[in-house]
């Protein structure tokens, strides 16, 4: 992994909210684009083996961002990444850092808009099935409608709080939660307009390619990842489709590595950390995405990036090391996929300055590993 260089962005603009923008450094990383891996003839079930290149007409400019923000040059493809937009227990509404988010999506013209999970608020006993269906509803108001209506492309992983895969004597504890999630999510009506590969356990775990990238969603809402689908995995990770794609992602709500104090004791981050990193290695996964941790850090582990996507919700959180405030943030990453490279641009949804990345740790020991900043070469 070589870093090919880095940038001091000079902001400009007047921030919404008051205030200037500031300086901050994006990082920016290469991989070699080639797969290291020969693919599995024998698989994987897809139900739509060549996925055609999307439909959606974007209008293109250089570099399109939200007004007064500071305004990245798009790469070949652009996704913007947001993650843990609920707030209370039973919530239908999101806070404003979340409205204002949502607004700004169709103003960075991305081709992609990613969701590292917990959409809703759901993981209580005490909720009744029509308070779960309310907050799908409050769900559909202020998120999946109006990215519907931009069409943008949505791709999400199930977060704990939508639907925990968490399993007592056999039985999914928040099986009404599974439910409620799988209902709204297989309404035609709310079709996230993705170009599926794999949508057999859709909503919870999916494979789909949007232009050159191959994405793998597993269901990361509990510590533990199922055997028989991490063979699902590697047979989605081998085939063909995701081996021809540029670039391959996955995503999943709980990290690998756990970055965030509160979040470091065991279920709150994936057991078998280095395993299933070694997996995604194994087929040139470029980036592990995750949110639950409501702390924003981009690293890297062995041949691996990981980006631990900050909250927009409720609940923002420190970092295991540094004393930086907590903050809420919105990643938009622009790909140029001849040489692999992903630039970061991370706002912070407070403020509307981009995060300086140099602020940032240089490395996290979290308790099962230490992971390296990304821009930071080891
Ligand atoms: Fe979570």
């Amino acid at each position: 992994m070589a870093i090919k260089r880095r940038q001091l962005l000079i902001l400009g603009g007047l921030a919404i909210g008051g205030g200037l923008g500031g300086a901050a450094f994006s990082g920016i990383l290469s991989r070699q684009p080639e797969a290291n891996s020969p693919p599995d003839p024998q698989a994987p079930i897809t139900n739509n083996p060549k996925p055609a290149k999307s439909t959606v007409a974007v209008k293109r400019s250089s570099n399109p961002a939200p007004k007064g923000l500071y305004a990245p040059t798009r790469g070949d493809m652009r996704i913007v990444v947001i993650s843990d937009l609920n707030s209370a227990y039973g919530s239908t509404d999101y806070i404003d850092q979340v409205k204002q988010a949502i607004a700004f999506l169709p103003d960075w013209e991305p081709d992609l808009v990613l969701c590292g999970g917990d959409m809703v608020a759901g993981q209580s006993n005490d909720l009744n099935d029509g308070e779960i269906a309310a907050m799908w509803q409050g769900f559909e108001k202020y998120i999946g409608a109006p990215i519907r209506k931009a069409k943008l492309p949505f791709g999400f992983t199930i977060g704990n709080h939508d639907g925990s895969g968490s399993v007592y004597n056999g039985k999914f504890s928040f099986e009404r939660d599974r439910n409620a999630a799988k209902k709204y999510w297989n309404d035609p009506k709310h079709n996230p307009n993705l170009n599926f590969v794999d949508r057999a356990e859709f909503p919870f775990y999916y494979t789909f390619q949007q232009d050159d990238i191959f994405c793998l969603v597993w269901d990361a809402s509990t510590a533990t990842i199922p055997t028989e689908q991490l063979q699902w995995v590697e047979k989605s990770l081998a085939s063909e489709v995701a081996q021809k794609a540029k670039l391959r992602m996955a995503i999943g709500h709980l990290p690998l590595y756990a970055v965030a104090r509160g979040r470091e004791t065991g279920g709150n981050y994936l057991n078998e950390a280095d395993r299933l990193r070694s997996l995604l290695e194994k087929y040139n996964v470029h980036t592990y995405i995750s949110g639950h941790h409501h702390a924003y850090y981009p690293a890297h582990k062995g041949k691996l990036e990981l980006l631990h996507t900050g909250v927009l919700g409720d609940g923002p959180r420190r970092l295991l090391s540094g004393d930086l405030a907590p903050n809420r943030t919105v990643t938009v990453i622009d790909i140029k996929l001849e040489t692999s490279e992903t630039i970061y641009t991370t706002y912070d949804m407070d403020t509307l300055k981009v995060v300086d990345q140099s602020t940032l740790p240089r490395y996290i020991d979290a308790p099962n590993g230490r992971i390296t900043r990304r821009d930071i070469k080891i």
